[in-house]
């Protein structure tokens, strides 16, 4: 069973990326996960709205993006909102079907108090809108420069019990899903 995690902005040094690490870490321990960063979409290639056509670099990407059982996108808050290189990479996504009836998790991480909660809502409504099925537990990472080590995961013992169980809940309620 794969999982693919999407670091969903192209900052350079980016903590979306960081968390990605982490996540890869715990999940890998039994399923296959690959790491994807919107740092390597080609951006400049869709330039000059090319909605529907072709576009080898992007099919290329979402091609091999698309190719796993499960989603795990990792997303930070900018302005209220999820990075903007993130909706122009759900636009050129194949219709209808990327998303339809496939398990998707969530993680949210921001400078600020609401550990992107807002942009985390946002996506997921976007997700619904593509019929797919959402896991319930989302984990919001707020204050990340404070509360997150790249190494060891969030400092609060409370808030990394949570995040471990998104953690290691989401690959059953993939293996369940792929099942059916
Ligand atoms: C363009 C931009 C807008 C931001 N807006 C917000 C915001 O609205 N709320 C917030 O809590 N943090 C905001 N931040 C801080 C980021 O959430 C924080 O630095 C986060 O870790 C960025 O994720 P990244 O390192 O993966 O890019 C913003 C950062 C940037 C670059």
């Amino acid at each position: 069973m794969k999982i693919h995690i999407l670091s969903s902005t192209d900052r350079p040094g980016s903590n979306a990326l960081k968390v990605s690490r982490y996540a890869k870490r715990i999940i890998n321990e039994n399923s296959e996960v690959e790491i994807f960063s919107l740092a390597d979409y080609p951006l400049q290639d869709i330039v000059g709205g090319k909605y529907g056509k072709e576009i080898e670099s992007v099919k290329t990407f979402n091609d091999r993006f698309l190719s796993a059982d499960g989603f795990l996108f990792v997303i930070p808050e900018y302005n209220g909102g999820f990075p903007g290189i993130l909706k122009l990479f759900y636009d050129y996504l194949p219709f209808p079907k990327a998303f339809q009836r496939i398990p998707v998790s969530l993680i949210g991480e921001a400078a600020g108090a609401f550990g992107a909660l807002r942009p985390v809502e946002q996506f997921a409504q976007l997700l619904s809108y593509r019929k797919a099925h959402i896991f319930p537990d989302s984990m919001y990472i707020q204050r990340v420069n404070d509360s997150f080590d790249p190494e060891t995961g969030l400092k609060s013992e409370k808030l990394q019990e949570l995040l471990l169980k998104q953690l290691h809940d989401f690959p059953e309620f993939v293996r369940k899903l792929s099942n059916n």
